[in-house]
């Protein structure tokens, strides 16, 4: 089975954006949203379009903030502390990566952790392994919808993640742990990641090195969902994940694109709807 994140995340899409005119009509304003990015990264360009995209399509509030790649930290510390102060702005998301002369961790615990659409403050992500409310990353909250739109079991099944990044490995570790998965995060220093690979009923990889996950790799009926956007020499778009190879052994497979990428933007979409909510409600 191929899984069509692209036709799921419209559907999310769609009941987000009645959610929404239910939400404006209750509470007379829209959920907002304000996306800045910093330089013109070719990758960042084109994801910001498509989140600047689906907050049309959900019919938000918001505000595409394009900064230059010489601005200062300075300067984009008072563009995020305005966006804090704003009462009207329910969500502030800064695109990563950022020119290398700006701290990205000081400009993550700069945005307040009640805006944090991302879910990358260090409050978010306490509270997340804490077990508490928390604003979940995005893109592991989406690869949770996919498998359990795929009515993938989990209870008691061993998910191995390929990957230890904080936006995707790490949080995406946690959830499949919060649904009594047996977790194992290997990574680029795994020794024989093959065999690792191989015992996996639940295979998440996120590791940003274009077709590494052979069919070798693979035990026949896993289900594979790929993180990896990976843009070849030639300029074609491929995962982390040999598709051609694995799709035939795997049980159920995300493609690249149209898998994991536009449940990403879903839950942005669904995660400025709970900073709306948890702030009209404080
Ligand atoms: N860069 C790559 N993935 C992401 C993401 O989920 N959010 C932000 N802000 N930047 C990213």
């Amino acid at each position: 089975m191929i899984i069509d994140g692209k036709q799921i995340a419209q559907n999310l899409k769609e009941q987000i954006r009645e959610q929404v005119t239910a939400l404006t009509a209750q509470y007379g304003r829209k959920p907002c949203l304000d996306v800045i990015l910093v330089g013109e990264n070719p990758a960042s360009m084109s994801y910001v379009r498509s989140k600047i995209k689906a907050t049309e399509y959900c019919d938000f509030d918001g505000e595409l903030i394009s900064l230059p790649e010489t601005t200062t930290q300075d300067e984009l510390l008072r563009v995020i502390r305005e966006r804090n102060e704003n009462p009207g702005v329910d969500g502030i998301l800064v695109q990563l990566p950022l020119p290398k002369h700006i701290d990205e961790q000081c400009i993550i615990d700069a945005i307040s952790p009640e805006k944090d659409v991302d879910g990358f403050h260090p409050t978010n992500v306490a509270r997340l392994w804490l077990g508490q409310e928390a604003i979940v990353p995005c893109t592991p909250m989406g690869v949770m919808a996919l498998l359990e739109q795929t009515g993938t079991p989990l209870q008691g099944r061993h998910a191995v993640v390929v990957g230890r990044s904080n936006i995707v490995g790490k949080p995406v570790a946690k959830l499949l742990l919060d649904k009594n998965c047996t977790v194992t995060i290997a990574h680029s220093r795994t020794a024989d990641l093959a065999a690792v690979c191989r015992q996996a009923d639940i295979l998440v990889v996120a590791v940003g090195r274009p077709e590494m996950i052979t069919a070798d790799m693979v035990k026949p009926g896993a289900t594979v969902i790929d993180v990896g956007i990976n843009r070849t020499a030639e300029g074609k778009l491929v995962g982390d994940v040999d598709f051609r190879s694995v799709e035939p052994v795997a049980g159920a497979i995300t493609p690249v694109p149209g898998g994991v990428g536009p449940m990403t933007i879903a839950m942005l979409m669904r995660n400025t709807i709970v900073c709306y909510q948890r702030r009209i409600n404080k």
